[in-house]
């Protein structure tokens, strides 16, 4: 079985549309057919100030989500990062790699940084896509799932890894994005120009899985669309009709062509009514989900402690044979 693994940031609270259409839906997918690892990323979270409480909080929250979503700890390994210190220390070897420059090229901290006042960033989050390469280095990830915004940082991976390789020999698979067509980029509903996210979103325009769903409906209704009446997807002029019937089409599995006949001369309200049923029916037993799952610590506990001891497993054999090839005297 080829292996993929991915991972997701604790911070945010709950999981937005973005997240769960981008990346999860598709661990969810892949589960049955891969060797899958996905883990919720603690040591990247705090590449920004957190609040202990709410970090340890948030983690609990993020992995009941993620069970909520579908993943099955019988056939996945789902894990903390922060339970296995090989993420940190095949890091350091890889930021030893990787070039100053090469790193300031990373846009997702430009962005970032620019957000923060570049004075305030912390090193940390110009090092976070250096992170992220030992993540995905350390289990021999054949292909990542996740969303356009991290194209960027698997391309740093495939260098790093064939520069490990070149220099100390054979040592890293090379891995590929896995990125849907499709749902790769989801849009804000209000500003379709701009990816659905926490830190850039206008409040309207971000859907969060575990708001009240009447709240989610209501977004959904007061989505931007355009001047234009006819519903066609056509993403670079109508992006915000595009997005809708995308994730319309996502949550029920119709093809955006058999969506576009359904509503034919219709008009967006009735589309946006109809969607903002769809998503409610997604919302509401996810919620419920995971509620069940928080309300449950003792499971959720023994599921990170087993998935820990699966990653340590892959992660510690990994690191001995790159600590090897680096040069580093074995401890006897
Ligand atoms: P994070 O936590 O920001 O996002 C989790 C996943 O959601 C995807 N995503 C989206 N997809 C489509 N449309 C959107 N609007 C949208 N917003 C977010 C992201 O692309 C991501 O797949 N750096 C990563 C976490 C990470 C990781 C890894 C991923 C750490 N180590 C190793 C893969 C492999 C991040 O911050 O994702």
């Amino acid at each position: 079985r080829p292996r993929v693994l991915s991972g997701i940031q604790p911070t945010a609270g709950s999981f937005h549309l973005g997240n769960y259409l981008g990346a999860v839906r598709q661990w969810v997918a892949l589960q049955e057919s891969h060797d899958a690892f996905y883990m919720v990323v603690d040591l990247h979270a705090i590449t920004v100030p957190q609040d202990p409480k709410e970090l340890s909080a948030n983690t609990r929250l993020a992995v009941a989500q993620l069970l909520a979503a579908g993943l099955d700890p019988d056939r996945c390994t789902l894990f903390v990062q922060s339970h296995v210190p090989e993420h940190a220390q095949l890091a350091w070897v890889m930021n030893c790699l990787t070039g100053f420059g090469e790193a300031s090229r990373m846009t997702q901290f430009k962005d970032k940084s620019a957000r923060q006042g570049a004075d305030r960033a912390s090193v940390g989050l110009f090092t976070y896509p250096i992170l992220q390469v030992a993540d995905i280095l350390l289990y021999q990830a054949d292909e990542v799932p996740v969303g356009e915004d991290q194209r960027q940082h698997i391309e740093l991976t495939r260098d790093l890894a064939e520069r490990f390789n070149g220099r100390f020999g054979e040592t890293f698979t090379i891995p590929k994005p896995y990125i849907l067509k499709e749902t790769g980029k989801i849009y804000d509903l209000q500003e379709p120009s701009i990816k659905m996210s926490k830190s850039a979103s206008t409040p309207k325009g971000l859907i969060n899985l575990l708001d009240e769903p009447k709240v989610s409906a209501k977004k959904v209704k007061s989505a931007v669309t355009d001047t234009d009446t006819v519903i066609r997807y056509d993403a670079e002029n109508k992006p915000g009709v595009s997005n809708l019937l995308g994730i319309y089409s996502t949550l029920t599995g119709t093809s955006v062509a058999e969506l576009e006949r359904q509503y034919e001369g219709k008009l967006y309200g009735a589309l946006k009514t109809d969607l903002a049923e769809v998503v409610v029916d997604f919302v509401t037993p996810f919620r419920d989900r995971t509620q069940q799952y928080l309300d449950d610590p003792e499971t959720l506990d023994s599921i990170l402690a087993k998935g820990a001891e699966k990653a340590r497993a892959v992660a510690a054999e990994t690191l001995s044979r790159t600590y090897e090839r680096v040069g580093f005297l074995p401890a006897k």
